[in-house]
């Protein structure tokens, strides 16, 4: 199996380990409640104590906040919440200093109804040149009264909302979210601006949010289906995602970053095919794609191992690495998945063992290294317009975006000076803070600060190998030595020969537990 190669200057992402800032959520540096960009800036020196390699840091941009920022007003400036562009340029800098690059969020398929393109679309009226920059249409039915067809939006209810002079605009996710035009040249010549414009600043890349949605197939048709979850893949029927002509869009995007040598993309595509996932892959599109399959595996031996297969399958013909991610913004923790309390951590701690012995790119996202579970917040604490929008039948994406724990007995655990958070943090989470685990060499933290220093030597390097492993557990080798062993068989099993670098769970007399997994050199 073909895999990175030895990354370089220009290719310092192939390899890299990426830490997902959850911005809001991360580090506050004033006591209002919400983490920012200062917050993040004076917490760097633990993301070098941790390891990682880079960042990703969610929408930081002016947002009205109807979706937490992934509503931008403007793309080319810094939300006051979060700080300013004085405040990111010194993050920047200090960053860079610490050998850490930064990459960013890129929020291309839609805007915040707020933005000046979008009042101003609505200001001049239907066939106005200002509407043209997104997708307005007049409905069916009489007086048009009813949708333009019938396609849900992702967060829940329809995809369209009329607009006072009877038109309607297309939002494949909260109204305050309208969707651009891609075939119009403004939005693109738009879009390279915003690209040039953090790239002249210094950044080293840029996520990029729906990578696979910018473009709707041609006479907007309706979608064959009924029920549309949250993300939910429907395949390459699906007329608002993944459409042929979105390939444009990555073509033009890659131009721009090839002006920067270095600088890189990785987009979300929620598209599982291997064959379709790859064609965002080709060497004038993304320069990596996350694959979703490890965070949507269940904790179960042959789930895990088809997630590993389609991920190095996926990306096999291409140049981009494989991209492996556990937990995000969007999707439970991988300890509440797993079963949660003491079964879900050792799971997890498990699955990192799995996550990071895996050739190419891994996202943390921040609490992953402290094991953070998702917490069940009160009606009235839920913020994610998820929970709105599906008239109150899905809780959203809160509870996996609790602030992070820093120190001290009690809420807000030294993550804010002041008193309250912007999601409440639970009692009881003593034990969870980086103070308490950076203390502790069996924590959760220790492992991950382990399992980081020791991917980034010799050992874990080259393509993947399978070896033969007894029912229920699954072994690999890395050409560099690095030999991982997984157990889920329900009872311990033997270890191989070879030198234990690194477990999970203790190993006594050479047996690895279940629910473990352990790291020799073999
Ligand atoms: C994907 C982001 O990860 C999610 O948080 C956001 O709500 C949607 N895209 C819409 O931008």
């Amino acid at each position: 199996m073909s895999t990175a190669s030895t990354p370089t200057a220009t290719d310092w992402w192939r390899e890299a380990v990426f830490y997902q800032v959850y911005i809001r959520s991360f580090a506050d540096g004033g006591d209002d409640g919400v983490g920012d960009l200062a917050g993040l800036r004076a917490r760097l020196p633990e993301l070098v104590a941790l390891g990682v390699d880079a960042l990703w840091i969610n929408p930081f941009f002016p947002s009205p906040m109807a979706d937490h920022g992934y509503d931008v007003s403007d793309p080319r400036d810094v939300e006051p919440v979060f700080g300013d562009l004085a405040e990111f340029d010194a993050l920047l800098a200090e960053a860079h200093g610490h050998g850490i690059r930064v990459t960013i969020d890129l929020v291309p398929n839609h805007t915040s109804d707020q933005r000046d393109w979008f009042v101003q679309a609505l200001a001049d009226g239907p066939g106005s040149p200002a509407r043209a920059r997104y997708v307005f249409r007049d409905g069916t039915g009489p007086d048009g009264a009813e949708p333009p067809n019938n396609w849900p939006s992702i967060f829940g209810g329809p995809a369209w909302t009329r607009v006072p002079d009877g038109q309607w605009y297309l939002h494949l996710f909260a109204p305050e979210q309208p969707d651009l035009d891609f075939t119009h040249p403004e939005v693109l010549e738009d879009l390279a601006q915003t690209l040039r414009f953090w790239l002249a600043r210094g950044v080293d890349g840029f996520r990029i949010d729906v990578a696979h949605g910018m473009v709707k197939a041609d006479g907007l048709p309706d979608v064959d289906f009924d029920e549309a979850g949250l993300f939910d893949d429907h395949g390459p029927t699906d007329p608002r995602l993944d459409v042929d002509g979105v390939h444009d869009v990555h073509r033009m995007i890659r131009r721009v970053l090839d002006e920067h040598p270095g600088a890189m993309t990785v987009g979300e595509v929620w598209v599982a095919d291997d064959e379709r996932l790859a064609r965002y892959l080709r060497p004038d599109e993304l320069h990596s794609a996350f694959n979703f399959r490890l965070l949507t595996a269940d904790w179960d031996v042959e789930e895990l191992r088809d997630a590993v297969v389609h991920s190095l399958a996926s990306v096999a013909g291409t140049p981009a690495p494989p991209c492996w991610v556990l937990s995000n913004h969007d999707r439970p923790r991988h300890v509440t998945r797993y079963g949660d309390g003491e079964l879900g951590t050792r799971r997890a701690r498990a699955a990192a063992l799995l996550q990071l012995a895996l050739p190419g790119m891994a996202f943390v996202y921040n609490g992953d290294e402290l094991g953070m579970p998702d917490v069940d917040l009160p009606d009235e604490a839920l913020t994610d317009p998820v929970w709105t929008r599906s008239g109150h039948t899905e809780r959203g994406r809160d509870a996996c975006r609790i602030p992070v724990p820093w120190s001290g007995d009690a809420p807000p655990y030294g993550f804010t000076a002041g008193t309250t958070t912007w999601l409440p943090m639970p009692e009881g989470w003593a034990g969870l803070t980086v103070a308490a685990q950076a203390a502790d060499p069996d924590s959760v933290l220790s492992l991950y600060r382990a399992a980081l220093q020791l991917r980034r030597t010799p050992l874990a390097s080259g393509d993947v190998h399978w070896l033969t492993a007894p029912e229920g557990c699954l072994a690999l080798r890395r050409d560099g030595g690095l030999v991982l062993w997984l157990n889920l068989s329900g009872a311990p099993v033997a270890l191989p020969e070879g030198r234990l670098v690194l477990a999970s769970a203790p190993v006594v007399e050479g047996l690895l537990p279940h629910d473990a997994a352990a790291w020799l050199e073999g």
